[in-house]
């Protein structure tokens, strides 16, 4: 599996690089923000991102902040066309449906990426919440497609009552088989044996218990995953998953068994997959077992 590291912190990605286990970067405009307010001035802005660029040789995610085809289209060529001479290695992230509103085009997105994949950019089609949004990104020629995995549990856990903010952080893990079992508990709170059939197609409460609205159910960002991941296959798609919106170590694990080609992952849960407490306990056993004549052959 690829790693990339899901920042634009210039220290972090150097860092990361320096590990010898990095393949690329995604960046958005809230990382961007973030990495240029703790900066503070020090660089310009396309100095930062010339830098990330020579940082790493794998790609590079820089997202366009436009909503309409055309001007999407256009930010993008801008920023290929500005950047991807230093290392051959930017990737144009567009959002996937660009919609803020009722009413809005849905389309927008899904029509850019038809137009940059002609164009030869790469796109990396982001915000993807559902597996349609995924066949439609891959239809349109997208080169990656990044599913939302953490606001997905966010959304799932706080539709279902799971979200008890400060005392369940977000690296918390729930499988979904827990929260599809709290679901089931909501739908018995509801609705009894004999009420079912009556009441379970008038009830849209219930119904949407059993639906989730646009979830379509899917009980994790693991299962939205895991969906798009067969649907990409079935068909053959060359469009690779980058599994985003990452919050635990035991997310990036599941992806892998999963057999998603890509994780982009925060610099703090890179740092958690490589801890265990009993491969520390075992060196300083190790450390308090070296005999000085052992320590004189390896020192030579
Ligand atoms: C993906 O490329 C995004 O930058 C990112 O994974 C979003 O993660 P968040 O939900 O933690 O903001």
């Amino acid at each position: 599996m690829d790693i990339f590291v899901d920042t634009a912190d210039l220290d972090e990605i150097k860092e990361a690089e320096s590990w010898g286990i990095l393949d690329g970067v995604t960046t958005n405009p809230s990382l961007i923000k973030k990495a240029v307010d703790s900066a503070q001035g020090d660089m310009s802005l396309d100095k930062h991102i010339v830098e990330i660029l020579e940082t790493v040789d794998g790609p590079v995610s820089l997202e366009v902040t436009e909503i309409k085809q055309e001007k999407m289209v256009k930010e993008a060529e801008t920023l290929y066309e500005q950047f991807n001479h230093i290392n051959e290695n930017v990737v144009i992230k567009i959002p996937v449906n660009t919609a803020m509103k009722e009413g809005d085009d849905n389309f927008e997105g899904v029509k850019a990426i038809k137009t940059l994949s002609e164009t030869g950019i790469p796109v990396n089609c982001t915000l993807v919440m559902k597996p349609n949004q995924a066949l439609m990104a891959a239809k349109a020629g997208a080169e990656y497609v990044s599913p939302f995995l953490g606001r997905i549990d966010d959304h799932i856990r706080n539709r279902i009552g799971l979200d008890r903010g400060e005392d369940y952080p977000k690296g918390i893990y729930y499988p979904s088989e827990l929260t599809e079992r709290v679901r089931d508990f909501h739908i018995r709170d509801k609705i009894s044996k004999e009420e079912l059939d009556d009441v379970v197609y008038q009830n849209q409460e219930v119904m949407d218990l059993f639906d989730w609205g646009n979830d379509h159910g899917l009980f994790s960002g693991i299962d939205l995953v895991w969906s798009m991941k067969n649907i990409l296959d079935n068909y053959s798609y060359e469009t690779k998953i980058i599994a985003a919106s990452i919050r635990s170590a035991r997310q990036v694990r599941q992806c892998a068994e999963l057999g998603v080609e890509i994780a982009t992952i925060p610099f703090s849960v890179i740092e958690d997959m490589m801890v265990h407490h009993k491969t520390s306990e075992g060196m300083k056993a190790f450390d308090q077992d070296v005999i000085p004549e052992y320590k004189s052959i390896l020192d030579g």
